[in-house]
């Protein structure tokens, strides 16, 4: 049985995201998303938001789970015996940064591999910070979230937006 892991902030999940899931998802047996809950980052949605909302667009998946980690993605890649890590690269600004990742990961667990998926060009400009940027000011989303997750964006970005008032 061939694990992978498809790790990240999802702060939210675009359809960017989804598209890799899917992607993913058809090379290995089982595909683990794996949120990360890490204080320092700050996000808008706490991380069992972010799982929530990505378990109602995989719910017809049959091969994808989603789950919270903290700490290292090597250790939680051992907890759950994953072999593979999936990101997506959508542009040459994405590569040295992910390119640092894979070979910090794999020096400190060499049976860990990282497997790159060229974004699809319709949503290569896409990125949860634009969707952040983009919905506290009120502007259409609908083109970048999945759209069962547009209201509740919508909805938590004008929450925040009376809480400041
Ligand atoms: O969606 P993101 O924020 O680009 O995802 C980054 C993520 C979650 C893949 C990366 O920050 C990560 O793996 N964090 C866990 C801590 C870790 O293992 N860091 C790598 C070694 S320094």
């Amino acid at each position: 049985m061939r694990i992978g892991i498809y790790p990240g902030s999802f702060d939210p999940v675009t359809i960017g995201h989804l598209d890799i899931i899917k992607r993913s998802a058809l090379l290995v047996d089982r595909l683990i998303i794996g949120v990360l809950n890490n204080s320092k980052k700050s996000p808008v949605f706490t991380a069992e938001e972010r799982k929530g909302m990505i378990e109602s667009v995989v719910k017809n998946i049959p091969n994808v789970q989603v789950e919270v980690f903290d700490g290292l993605l090597v250790d939680f890649a051992k907890l759950k015996q994953a072999e593979v890590v999936f990101r997506g690269l959508r542009a040459v600004t994405d590569f040295e940064y992910e390119l640092q990742l894979a070979q910090l990961n794999r020096s400190l667990y060499p049976k860990l591999d990282t497997m790159f998926l060229a974004a699809s060009v319709e949503y290569s400009y896409l990125s949860s910070s634009a969707v952040r940027e983009i919905a506290s000011y009120q502007g259409d989303i609908s083109m970048m979230v999945p759209k069962e997750l547009v209201s509740v964006v919508e909805d938590k970005f004008r929450s925040l937006k009376m809480d400041k008032k």
